[in-house]
């Protein structure tokens, strides 16, 4: 590749994606260097959306393989990192830690070491060709454990994670910190609350609804469907990681949130809404007849929110997509996909 390149794990994955679009919509002339495994959580499809694109170049491969990061570094001028690659869904976290212990915990930890190998010298100093490098890590606010029914997130809160997935993303956040307090690697971290929209993998929450919906299946909705979350559209977490990427104080963790709490309950309600005005069931009833009350997840924690205080104080993001309308987006987003 030419130029400077940035380096962007799991950017086939849901959220990674996104930012490359919206990155080849934004910065024409930066090169952009895909890592990723492939996993079942990849989407393929997104490499027809980059073919003709001359910025794009693809790598097939795993984060922890130390060799294949360090002829990445080796062959490419990268200037900076934005690391998605995770596993990340709780669900199969719960089943299968293994994985999750592995990408989330050692494959960060080989990335942080590939940097520091190629930016800093011996005295721990950048080298003069890295001077504003930056390594961005894509986390989430369920480090920070449950709430009750008032308070929210901030940067201050104690980490207590409770699932396999969190404790894994927050042992890979404390790996971040530390290469920047032990090292000064130029690190800057983001915990952002749920995301939706376009190109999210078929398991998560909102793509089951509208699927099970569409093929008059029951909806699956754990326990009482009462568990609080914070939804942020996915193209504003974008634009708030490449600003934090941008701008963000090195060594700073910046929380990133929606302030659009609902319960699993209202956030079905809001998609069956959508669904029952632009694709009627057949019979005349609401999809809301096919909601199926199912047994709890293990350990599920109540309520997450954030307070973006700092993020949009400091550094003057704010989303910008109101809830129903990014919610509209992603439904008839996958209501395309299906035809
Ligand atoms: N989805 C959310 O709502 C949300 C919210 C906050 C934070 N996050 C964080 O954002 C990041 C991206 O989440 P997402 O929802 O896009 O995930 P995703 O599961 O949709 O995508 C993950 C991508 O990483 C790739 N990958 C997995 N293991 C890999 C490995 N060992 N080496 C290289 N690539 C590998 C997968 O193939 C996939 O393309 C994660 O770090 C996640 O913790 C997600």
């Amino acid at each position: 590749m030419q130029g400077t390149t940035i380096l962007i794990t799991g950017g086939l994955g849901f959220i990674g994606s996104n930012f490359v679009d919206y990155l080849i919509e934004t910065k024409r002339d930066q090169g952009l260097l895909i890592l990723d495994k492939k996993t079942y959580a990849a989407d393929l499809k997104a490499l027809d959306r980059w073919k003709q694109n001359t910025q794009v170049c693809f790598v097939e491969g795993d984060i922890c393989d130390a060799i294949l990061l360090e002829k990445l570094f080796q062959k490419n001028n990268i200037q900076g990192i934005i690391h998605f690659a995770a596993e990340s869904h709780v669900d199969n976290s719960i089943s299968g830690p293994k994985d999750f212990i592995e990408t989330n915990i050692i494959g960060t930890f080989q990335l942080l070491e590939a940097s520091r190998k190629s930016w800093l010298d011996n005295n721990q100093k950048l080298k003069p060709a890295f001077k504003s490098a930056r390594f961005h890590h894509i986390s989430t606010d369920e480090v920070y454990g449950a709430l009750g029914l008032k308070g929210a997130f901030t940067e201050k809160t104690p980490y207590a994670p409770n699932s396999p997935y969190s404790a894994s993303k927050a042992a890979s956040d404390h790996l971040v910190r530390s290469y920047f307090h032990t090292y000064g690697l130029p690190v800057v971290t983001t915990n952002c609350s749920n995301n939706f929209g376009p190109y999210q993998h078929h398991e998560k929450l909102i793509p089951t609804i509208i699927r099970k919906a569409i093929h008059e299946e029951g909806i699956p909705i754990y326990g009482t469907g009462e568990n609080i979350r914070d939804w942020l559209f996915v193209k504003d977490h974008c634009k708030a990681i490449q600003t934090v990427f941008e701008r963000g104080v090195l060594g700073e963790v910046y929380a990133v949130g929606g302030d659009n709490e609902k319960t699993n309950l209202e956030l079905c309600d809001a998609v069956i809404k959508i669904l029952d005005q632009i694709e009627p069931r057949s019979n005349g009833e609401s999809y809301s007849k096919l909601i199926t009350h199912v047994t709890d997840r293990l350990g599920h924690d109540y309520r997450y929110a954030i307070d973006a205080t700092k993020i949009k104080k400091d550094l003057k993001w704010l989303p910008q997509t109101p809830f129903e309308e990014g919610l509209k987006i992603t439904v008839k987003h996958y209501l395309t996909k299906r035809k």
